[in-house]
């Protein structure tokens, strides 16, 4: 009896650990800058500790809307996701600086302010909030599409019934244009443009190429009226948990989820235009001339965003060239 008992010990101390699992959930689809920035951090992590931990893919908002996931990795019920800022100022207010219109003049400049001081001081805010936030990544600069017809002025944009994200500031400056913005969670957004309930959407090329927004869209419009930031979120239960050889393991593969995102990103720039044109889509670019028009035309948007947000901060962001 004695032997049997301390041969079921032994085997119980050689037995390896079991593996924890983590649930990794993004809006868009598994080809897309999320998927790619989810699969190099697997590979990265995996290359580095080996199967401590394994990871099931949840894309295409299959754990629900932006909102649910992160309320989710809150919880803990979710270990991690890619989101877009769309929804986080209900849970940072103070991020909502970066989705003020026209606030960054190139992808440089908001790699620049997200990766300096200015963005690491406002990850820390997102432990405060319930979750941890282990970097900055991005979509690219976000772009009208519709099905009503070009745009090239303010104008163009009057009652356009346009879906946004569930974001305050982006709501405040398309209703100043005269839009008729439509907030809206991402998984119902392509339905309703199939049925006409809205006319169109914005958002950056990696993900009008990547969801196939040409399938449903015939007009785009370049105007990049405001940069795309993600985040990559993971859960305080997760992090809180992990030593300190596991931490370096998940911050070296942050990086490289951040590098591949910003990989596609830069290609998706530079080859999606010609993309969505040959699969049928009307390509209009706004001039600097008429650029300057819809920044002139938020001017009293700006007044409500300096209040919010400190003019000082705006400032600094506008400096860190
Ligand atoms: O438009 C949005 O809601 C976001 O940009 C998206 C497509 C969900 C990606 O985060």
């Amino acid at each position: 009896m004695k032997k049997l008992c301390a041969a079921a010990l032994m085997a119980a101390i050689a037995a390896p650990a079991a593996a924890e699992e983590i649930k990794i959930g993004y809006a868009l689809a598994e080809d897309s800058h999320y998927g790619v920035a989810a699969k190099a951090f697997e590979e990265s992590l995996t290359a580095a500790l080996g199967d401590q931990f394994t990871f099931r893919h949840f894309p295409s908002s299959g754990l629900g809307g932006e909102r649910e996931v992160v309320e989710g990795v809150q919880l803990g019920t979710i270990q991690m996701t890619i989101v877009s800022t769309g929804t986080l100022s209900n849970f940072v207010p103070e991020s909502g600086v970066f989705d003020v219109p026209f606030l960054f003049d190139s992808l440089d400049h908001a790699r620049k302010v997200l990766d300096g001081e200015i963005g690491q001081e406002m990850l820390a805010k997102f432990d405060d909030a319930g979750m941890h936030a282990l970097a900055w990544g991005e979509q690219g600069f976000r772009h009208i599409t519709n099905n009503r017809g070009p745009i090239a002025a303010p104008e163009d944009t009057e009652g356009l019934k346009i879906r946004t994200m569930e974001n305050p500031v982006h709501i405040t400056a398309f209703e100043a244009l005269g839009a008729a913005p439509t907030p809206m969670a991402w998984p119902e957004v392509i339905g309703a443009l199939q049925q006409g309930a809205i006319d169109g959407q914005e958002n950056p090329l990696s993900v009008i190429v990547s969801a196939k927004l040409s399938e449903v869209q015939t007009y785009l419009t370049l105007d990049g009226h405001v940069y795309s930031p993600a985040v990559i979120l993971i859960s305080p239960q997760l992090w809180g948990g992990l030593d300190d050889e596991q931490k370096a393991a998940f911050e070296t593969a942050t990086k490289d989820a951040v590098t591949a995102m910003r990989a596609y990103v830069d290609e998706v720039e530079t080859s999606g235009v010609a993309t969505l044109k040959e699969q049928g889509m009307e390509v209009n670019e706004l001039t600097a001339e008429q650029k300057a028009a819809f920044r002139d035309a938020l001017a009293d948007p700006y007044k409500q965003y300096e209040e919010q947000f400190g003019k000082e901060l705006m400032d600094r962001i506008r400096a860190s060239q």
